[in-house]
């Protein structure tokens, strides 16, 4: 063979070679196989020649390049290697006994390709594909040495085959595995969601109020730049905040008249006793058990069970206690209608620092700004709270002035560290 043909077959080789890690893409692999053949019925001097797929599952050779082999070449071959596993273990060499099953095959096709060598891609015994050529443009015959060239590149496609196979059953099981777990979450949170609404059974005046406090957990959380792994918590969280009240009497939960102090310590009995129940299920320093524990805490030390202040209250609890109490103020209860949303935000001046942390209350009046300048697909507030109730004309300003007053604060308590 001349030099400068041997050099192409090398690099046709080097090509090969490279299968294995240039095959993450179909197109890749295609076209890996496609220049491949080009350079070999170039170096060998062919007029035709392909390279086909075999798949066991619906028993056909499918073409991946061919070259010179007419318009009217069908697009795959019927060919079931399922029949011959039996005489192919008696038959000793699979790839000699594949070579002369295909040419028993298809000898009227073959005939009228003049396909002249019949290279069966064979990977563990198993047949991934076939290399066809026709016979050279001088109509000399093949050298053993170009039947040897043949040959290797027959077993480098073959292993190019077969892992691209094994990679795109990889993906195929990873997508699987993607779709369980997501399908595991979602029975998860509606779970929890289902849970929610069993706790707000129990009350009767606060129907959905787990599921609203859950949510406005979520969103404030997501606007402070939680990642998600965290938001997810504290939304489930917020749908479970209350679960204690399931083991509080139901008439002191559903009294229609001011409690006296023997009952209201029984109903704040509820946040302990939701922590009991919550921390088997988790380890006690995540955040579910946590916001159960604290949503009634107040940043001035006057909330309960334990009266924590500050910063000794859990960030998370703080999120919860600012949606739980949106969610109070902006939805009627048995003994009040709720407040119009100027005094939900005038509430929100005078207790932030003294009930409320500074940093989600900030976080909220920024998510309902966004809604309130468009700045979101989704009306998700709105859709809360009813369309009525936010007017961006009054509540824009009042929310701006409430976040410029909390931000000078932030930055007051900034300058004095
Ligand atoms: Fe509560």
């Amino acid at each position: 063979m001349p030099n400068a043909e041997t050099a192409k077959l090398l690099h046709a080789f080097a090509a090969l070679a490279d299968l294995g890690e240039e095959i993450a893409a179909t197109r890749d692999f295609e076209q890996m196989v496609r220049s491949t053949l080009h350079v070999v019925l170039g170096a060998l001097g062919l007029r035709r020649g392909a390279v086909a797929e075999y798949d066991a599952a619906s028993s056909a050779f499918t073409f991946v390049a061919a070259w010179g082999m007419g318009d009217d070449a069908p697009s795959e071959l019927k060919f079931d290697a399922r029949q011959l596993d039996e005489a192919l273990r008696e038959a000793g060499e699979p790839s000699r006994y594949f070579e002369r099953r295909i040419r028993s095959s298809f000898r009227a096709e073959f005939e009228s390709w003049q396909i002249a060598i019949v290279s069966p891609l064979v990977v563990r015994e198993e047949l991934v594909g076939v290399i066809l050529l026709g016979g050279k443009a001088t109509e000399e015959a093949f050298t053993s040495d170009e039947r040897e060239v043949v040959g290797t590149m027959a077993r480098h496609i073959g292993v190019g085959i077969h892992n691209h196979r094994l990679l795109r059953e990889i993906e195929t099981r990873a997508e699987e595995n993607r779709k369980l777990y997501e399908d595991l979450r979602s029975v998860y949170r509606n779970t929890v969601r289902a849970f929610a609404a069993a706790i707000d059974c129990k009350d009767k005046y606060t129907q959905g109020h787990s599921e609203r406090v859950g949510k406005y957990s979520e969103w404030i959380a997501r606007e402070m730049g939680w990642d998600e792994v965290s938001v997810e918590e504290i939304a489930i969280g917020g749908y479970l905040h209350d679960v204690g009240k399931l083991v509080v009497e139901r008439d002191i939960i559903n009294a229609p008249y001011r409690i006296d102090a023997k009952q209201s310590s029984e109903l704040n009995r509820h946040p302990a006793a939701g922590f009991e129940i919550l921390a088997p299920l988790h380890d006690t320093e995540a955040t579910i058990p946590i916001v159960a524990k604290y949503h009634h805490e107040r940043v001035d030390g006057r909330g309960y069970p334990e009266g924590l202040a500050g910063d000794k209250i859990p960030l998370c609890a703080k999120i919860v206690n600012v949606a739980d109490s949106f969610d109070a103020m902006t939805t009627d209860r048995t003994y009040k209608r709720r407040k119009e949303f100027p005094e939900v935000v005038e509430d929100f001046r005078k207790s932030t620092g003294k009930q409320f942390a500074p940093q989600p209350v900030v976080a909220l009046c920024r998510a309902l700004l966004k809604e309130l300048d468009g700045e979101t697909r989704e009306r998700r507030f709105t859709r809360l709270l009813g369309k009525d109730y936010l007017q961006k004309e009054t509540c824009r300003p009042l929310l701006l002035s409430l976040l410029e007053e909390l931000e000078a604060g932030e930055r007051a308590a900034v300058g004095s560290i």
